[in-house]
């Protein structure tokens, strides 16, 4: 099963949400409109197709994904393929490589293999920007099953992060959060929409059974932080 509903309609493709995780990018990554920019993993392109009217960007920023979505951005230069192979065709430099909670869809082998293929890629003032689930105090409202789930795969981004972190020493991490306000039958939805990979192998039943235990478990409003850690590379 695949990530279609990740940034459907969920407040990860909220203006507000948009407008804010860019406005930590741009801080933490010094772009201007000059910028040369790639979003592996870039889902609809929201995030990029946002930049370019931001910045307006000069050129237009490339986002790869092996998803395709009909409403995906028009601001954006769109690839359909895999991380890895499409660095076999690519020439160009970048100013940003942006990996915005798709690294721990690959296994290490390959995170390894990608990072180098990026390195050879940045601009030398370019940066690797990695975004990831925070693994100590995540807020995201959950079920027992999930909860369990969601604990397990945050073991993983941790090992991914020491591992990354072993690769390159000098990489500089930074937290963004974002305060997310939410009605209880909206984030329903999202669940029943699998909306994180954490519940994308759950069966109908768990689902059901969890949608029980979110309804008595959080008031009407949910409220909560959205935490990631930005690992950022450089060469
Ligand atoms: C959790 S979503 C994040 C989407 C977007 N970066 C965001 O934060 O809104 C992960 C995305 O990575 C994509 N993906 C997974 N493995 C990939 C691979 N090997 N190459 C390119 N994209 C991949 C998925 O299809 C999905 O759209």
């Amino acid at each position: 099963m695949s990530l279609k509903n990740w940034d459907n309609e969920t407040w990860l493709s909220s203006n507000s949400y948009i407008k804010s995780f860019n406005k930590f990018l741009i801080k933490e990554t010094k772009l201007n409109k000059y910028s040369e920019i790639l979003d592996i993993g870039c889902g609809r392109g929201k995030i990029l197709g946002n930049l370019t009217s931001k910045l307006r960007l000069v050129n237009k920023p490339t986002g790869i994904d092996i998803e395709q979505h009909k409403d995906r951005d028009k601001r954006i230069i769109f690839n359909k393929i895999d991380a890895i192979n499409y660095f076999k065709k690519n020439r160009k430099k970048f100013d940003l490589i942006l990996l915005k909670q798709t690294i721990h869809f690959l296994p290490l082998k390959d995170i390894n293999k990608l990072l180098l293929l990026c390195m050879n890629c940045l601009n030398s003032s370019g940066r690797i920007a990695i975004f990831t689930l925070a693994t100590s105090k995540n807020e995201i409202p959950t079920f027992t099953k999930m909860k369990k789930k969601l604990s397990k795969s945050l073991k993983k981004d941790q090992k991914i992060l020491r591992f990354i972190n072993g690769l390159y020493p000098g990489s500089i991490s930074k937290t963004f959060s974002f305060k997310v306000k939410i009605s209880r039958e909206k984030y329903v939805e999202m669940i029943k929409k699998r909306y994180i990979s954490t519940l994308l192998n759950l069966s109908n039943t768990e689902i059901l059974k969890g949608i029980g235990e979110i309804r008595s478990k959080y008031n009407k409003r949910i409220n909560f932080k959205d935490k990631l850690i930005c690992l950022l590379l450089k060469l």
